[in-house]
């Protein structure tokens, strides 16, 4: 097989890659280490940045997004048992964010890309690159039995962070800044009608709790535990009495209950890989960085990076010209580094920190009555949180 751009992972930011480089007529193929079924029923992110839904509108990606996804204005941080809002779009010159599940993002790229002929191989596994530092590297894997090969121009890392794509980078050419958090998000998904018309990031002496939602049917809670606890160890009772414990509020709201149906626990990091080129390998995504959660920016960031890439390899194959090639790394590790602290901020003035002196707590509460009350602290939220400018 050949082709000009061999794409690791169908993850967000491997399809996108394939739709934008598609659009530019440059070939390429995915190879997906999980089954079509299983990637687009993986519960992950949900909130998309205003730039995020423009792209995807642009390139003609949001037909359903647009009509099933939900646009808010606002969100709101609770503390003290009071909840404050912060004016996302009279912030932002009208800017939104769009809370829409990252399957259901799958499923549009996924199909979008089969319609137009793409070519995605699932279930290929034992992947493996060859010849990075020349400009013909080769792609090896395994489908069932059968081992191949795909001759290409480029090989785009876009698998993860668990993936192969990072590891094939020599360590001595590679530079790995990471940071563990003690504790991570319990994660559910409950039949109940919306609790809230925005978004509540909570910060209680008990731990951090969000409120937030998929439909008008199913919500998406979470709340800050240890992320060595196991799932077992909560049964439906003790999640609601935690939640309406770090939830409370003194106006009497409280969240809705339902069925719970789904229930996960992820752990925290913070990681950045430089640069995000080695020869002919670029990364994308989480594969090259990780962000905790509390800023909803990982997807986000990983629609950011291909951007950029897929502009880069245009400009290659329609001028021959490898300038924006060359800066790739540098160029989005400008807005990937403002993400992480971003998240990282968020993350260190919302979460209880377990082993925590209490000074602690009073300059979180400083840091939250600053953000709610500083019309210019607001407005650095805010700008972050509807996300920068794409390049
Ligand atoms: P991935 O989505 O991880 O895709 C990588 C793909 O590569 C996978 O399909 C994987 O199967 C495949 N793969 C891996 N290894 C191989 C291999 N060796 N060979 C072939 N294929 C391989 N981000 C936000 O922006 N907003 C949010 O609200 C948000 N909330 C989140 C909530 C949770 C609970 C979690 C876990 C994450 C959240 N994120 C959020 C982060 C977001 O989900 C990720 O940043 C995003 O999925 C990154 O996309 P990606 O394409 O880089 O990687
Ligand atoms: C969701 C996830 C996040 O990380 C976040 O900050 C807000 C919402 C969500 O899955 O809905």
């Amino acid at each position: 097989m050949r082709t000009q751009v061999g794409i690791i992972g169908a993850g967000p930011a491997g399809l996108l890659l394939s739709h934008l480089l598609a659009q530019h007529g440059i070939s390429s193929i995915i190879l997906e280490s999980r089954s079509r079924e299983e990637i687009e029923s993986t519960i992950r992110a949900g909130v998309l940045e205003q730039g995020t839904v423009d792209l995807l509108t642009q390139t003609g990606l949001a037909e359903r997004l647009l009509r099933e996804g939900h646009v808010h204005h606002g969100i709101e941080l609770r503390f003290g048992n009071q909840g404050h809002r912060i004016d996302l779009s009279g912030l932002t010159d009208g800017k939104a964010i769009t809370v829409y599940a990252q399957h259901e993002v799958i499923k549009d790229l996924v199909k979008a890309r089969l319609d137009a002929g793409g070519q995605i191989l699932f279930d290929a596994t034992d992947v493996r690159l060859d010849g990075l530092e020349s400009t013909a590297p080769t792609v090896h894997f395994r489908q069932g039995t059968k081992f191949q090969s795909i001759a290409c121009d480029f090989v785009a890392g876009c698998d993860g962070f668990h993936g192969i794509s990072r590891p094939s980078i020599p360590a001595a050419l590679k530079t790995e800044y990471e940071r563990k958090y003690e504790f991570g998000w319990f994660g559910i998904l409950v039949e109940a009608p919306p609790s809230s018309k925005e978004l509540i990031y909570a910060s209680h002496e008990r731990g951090f709790a969000l409120v937030s939602t998929r439909s008008d049917t199913v919500q998406r809670l979470y709340f800050q535990c240890d992320p060595k606890d196991a799932v077992a160890n909560w049964p439906d009772e003790r999640i609601w009495e935690e939640l309406d414990l770090r939830l409370a509020s003194d106006d009497g709201w409280r969240v809705k209950q339902g069925r719970i149906f789904q229930k996960g626990i992820i752990a925290m990091r913070s990681f950045v890989v430089e640069p995000l080129q080695y020869g002919r390998l670029f990364l994308a995504g989480d594969a090259a960085h990780i962000v905790p959660p509390t800023g909803a920016k990982g997807l986000n960031l990983a629609v950011a990076d291909v951007k950029v890439l897929a502009q880069a390899l245009d400009r290659h194959y329609s001028a021959g010209h490898n300038e924006a090639l060359e800066r790739y790394s540098e160029t989005v590790l400008r807005r990937i580094w403002r993400s992480e602290h971003f998240s990282w901020w968020m993350t260190s003035m919302l979460h209880r920190f377990p082993d925590g002196d209490p000074i602690q707590r009073r300059f979180q509460l400083a840091e939250l009555r600053n953000v709610t009350t500083s019309h210019a602290a607001a407005t650095m939220l805010a700008e972050n949180y509807v996300g920068l400018p794409m390049v």
